[in-house]
């Protein structure tokens, strides 16, 4: 819902209301305030949370006002501009090009209100391919204010959607160069706000990590001036993910302010919050404005990526609830993405046998899989050209008829012929040096002419920016796919970019070239999923190097991490689940000793930690133990027989790893997934190492106090409000690496 009031000077008052969330900001002598965001407020007049006393006598004003606190380096803003008297960081800079009224190369820039319209649903941006969650016209409400620059007469439509059902508020800005005279933008945000009236002492919650160790929670308390996280890296990256919370020191996982920010978006990105002397907090969130730069000729029009703003007054698991359900129904898209659908349980022969392998090697994984009741067998790297290692081949789609004799549909009918579903890996972002296509066309790759091009993992990054490249792309997966009967893609993207510059580009666009890899990526994988609907698209960056809401718009779901090791995949799995649905996050029983950390854990418990998302295998299952594959073909049939609760379910994180349970950090971690109906819960506890008289109540979240449930291991009954208050008994003594899962079920209430 979305209303529209006066404030006392008579200008609008918008106020936006995504379930049990207000978004709230008024327009002031033309100036767009940021007012309000947080759990709902009434319908009031908030302009006096504006009023300051007093202000520094240097921050200039833009005109004589008798408001004392009107500056705009003081006043909360909508979209904070560079160059008129705002200090912070803005979320927009544009530099003035010759021919219009303002000085060629001047920077300065003023945005103010023209007018707005509401509509129902959530109208697509005409032109935009990116990614955007979708809703339609009972599940949403548009805002569109339209602003400009007086003196440059550049245009704004500024997008604000507001969820009905979710506490979450969904924001894009559209910049049209409506002047005489180009311009580059060199800075946009999609999403900046100002908290007037902060949450203190407040921490920003964000998601850091490398290869093999991919999100890992971190909060930062704010100080004044900017903490930031962001990537150059031409990807989201391993190193920080396009998501953070906004909370109070005090804020748990069930209680406490928390405001999350999330950018739908594959490449360089920066979130940052910045503190002022009055104690306005800043969130903004937007591509990374270092290198970039975007011409925009007289008419042309630059639409930012979609910030998504996720409010919750108890805490972040209903924050993380909100982001997954927003995530799973309204951005994943296709027939793999929906509700009832089932995800295939795979087993991938990644690190089965790495690059040894051939079509009879594979097969007799796939007979063992049918055996098991794995429904699908994936062929990762290493099927094409003379790849054997990974210093050849890519972009060389052609398959390795040595490994693979007649090419992929001998192989694909003798899977099939199984019962399974057959998978393939692809890399179509790179090129190797030492390929026939880098042969034939060398300014196909990424490069800065005159520089020595850095390597990474043997290959370069191609030029996506290039539409005939990209064609080309097209045509030569197209072939791979229709060649053969193909259920499952895995695309990978194994590098970052280093001399990014593009021989397609003029001198003037080269600040465009990491946001147009982007777009280029994103024509692609929207061409190939369109052309082939059926398949089920899997993303993949040397693990969970490029896991953002982008892709999962392509992938419902994305390999997690090259980390397979069960313990290391607890803390990577619950920080990913803090802005991504477990129905999203690709988990695989891999060998153990794990082949990352040595580890040994057993087959029950990299099961259990496995079932936490997309659950499968990564391993020889020649060489599984009678006992294991018994195992195996129960995990398989289990995973399946949950899935519903893992697609539809509410997930909670109970215990993490670095939380203290007994004095002791790092020795358990817990979670649950509950029905919609509440009718069912599945709760998964991991010791992750032996303690001395251990004592564990765990508190259970999310089940209807007033119901009884019947815990299916032992047939004890209790009520919802006993298991969420007084625990559920897991006191025993438990194993380094052991693992238990408890089902709850709803039971009818006996009578008498
Ligand atoms: C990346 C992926 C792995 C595997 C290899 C193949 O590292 O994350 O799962 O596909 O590439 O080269």
């Amino acid at each position: 819902m979305i209303s529209v009031t006066e404030t006392s000077a008579g200008e609008p008052l918008f106020h936006l209301r995504a379930g049990d969330a207000s978004y709230v900001f008024s327009v002031f002598h033309g100036y767009l305030l940021h007012l309000y965001c947080g759990p709902a407020v009434g319908e009031d007049d908030l302009e006096y949370l504006l009023v300051r006393v007093g202000h520094d006598s240097v921050v200039p004003r833009p005109f004589d006002t008798s408001e004392t606190w009107f500056s705009l380096d003081i006043a909360p803003q909508e979209i904070p501009a560079y160059g008129t008297g705002d200090y912070r960081p803005s979320a927009l800079m544009i530099r003035h090009g010759a021919g219009g009224k303002l000085t060629p190369g001047s920077t300065a820039v003023s945005v103010r209100y023209l007018s707005h319209e509401i509509l129902p649903g959530k109208p697509p941006i005409p032109g935009d391919i990116q990614p955007a969650v979708r809703a339609n016209e009972d599940e949403a409400d548009t805002l569109i204010v339209t602003a400009e620059d007086p003196a440059s007469g550049v245009r704004f439509r500024l997008y604000y959607t507001a969820m009905r059902s979710l506490p979450v508020i969904l924001r894009r800005t559209a910049v049209e160069n409506a002047s005489s005279a180009p311009l580059d933008l060199l800075r946009i945000a999609s999403a900046s706000l100002d908290f007037v009236s902060p949450v203190e002492p407040a921490e920003l919650l964000h998601l850091w990590g490398t290869w093999g160790r991919e999100r890992h929670t971190e909060r930062t308390p704010l100080c004044h001036g900017t903490v930031s996280v962001s990537s150059r890296r031409g990807a989201s990256s391993h190193h920080h993910n396009p998501f953070a919370a906004l909370v109070s020191s005090r804020t748990d996982e069930r209680s406490g302010p928390a405001v999350g920010i999330s950018l739908i978006y594959s490449g360089n990105f920066e979130i940052l919050a910045d503190v002022d002397p009055f104690g306005s907090l800043r969130l903004s969130a937007g591509i990374d404005p270092t290198g970039f730069s975007w011409r925009l000729d007289p008419g042309e029009v630059f639409v930012s990526p979609e910030a998504v703003i996720a409010v919750s007054g108890e805490g972040l698991g209903k924050m993380s609830r909100a982001l997954h359900r927003l995530f799973r129904d309204h951005l994943c898209r296709g027939k793999w993405a929906e509700r009832s659908s089932p995800r295939p349980v795979p087993v991938n022969n990644w690190e089965a046998t790495y690059f040894r392998f051939d079509a009879d090697k594979l097969v007799s994984i796939a007979k063992e899989a049918a055996d098991c009741g794995i429904d699908m067998l994936v062929m990762d790297d290493g099927w094409f050209g003379r790849r054997n290692d990974d210093r050849s081949s890519l972009g060389d789609w052609v398959v390795n008829e040595e490994k693979l004799p007649g090419g992929l549909k001998p192989l694909s009918d003798r899977i099939h012929g199984l019962g399974l579903k057959f998978g393939i890996w692809f890399e179509p972002e790179m090129i190797s040096p030492d390929s026939d296509l880098y042969r034939a066309h060398p300014d196909w790759a990424l490069h800065t002419e005159g520089r020595p091009l850095s390597v990474a993992r043997n290959q370069y990054v191609i030029d996506m920016t290039r539409p005939d490249v990209r064609d080309w792309l097209f045509g030569a997966i197209s072939a791979v796919l229709s060649s053969a009967r193909i259920d499952y893609v895995k695309w990978d993207f194994n590098r970052n970019l280093t001399e990014a510059a593009s021989l397609s580009l003029p001198e003037e666009r080269q600040g465009e070239i990491f946001h147009r890899f982007v777009l280029g990526l994103y024509d692609l994988l929207g061409r190939v999923t369109a052309a082939f609907p059926d398949i089920l698209f899997e993303g993949c960056s040397s693990g969970g190097g490029r896991f953002d809401p982008a892709m999962l718009y392509y992938s419902p779901q994305i390999w997690t991490s090259d980390d397979t090791d069960a313990m290391e995949r607890l803390d990577i799995q619950l920080g990913t689940s803090f802005c991504y649905p477990p129905s999203s996050i690709s988990c695989h029983v891999s060998a153990s000793p794990n082949h990352q950390t040595g580890r040994e854990t057993s087959f029950l418990t990299r099961g259990h930690v496995a079932m936490a998302g997309v659950f499968g295998y990564e391993l020889d299952l020649t060489k599984l133990t009678a006992e294991e594959k018994e195992l195996a073909r129960k995990q398989a049939e289990e995973s399946r027989r949950i899935w519903p609760l893992v697609r539809n379910g509410d997930f909670y994180r109970l215990i993490l790893p670095s939380d203290t349970v007994n004095g002791k950090t790092g020795r358990c971690a817990a979670w649950m997934f509950v029905s919609e109906d509440r009718s069912e819960a599945l709760v998964t506890f991991v010791s992750i190492r032996a303690s001395i008289h251990p004592v564990y109540f765990l508190r259970l979240e999310g089940l209807d106090p007033d119901a009884r449930y019947e815990i299916e291991e032992t047939g004890e009954i209790l009520s919802g409000s006993t298991l969420m208050n007084a625990g559920l008994n897991l006191t025993k003594n438990r194993r380094d690496g052991e693992s238990v899962v408890i089902r709850l079920k709803k039971t009818p209430v006996r009578e008498g």
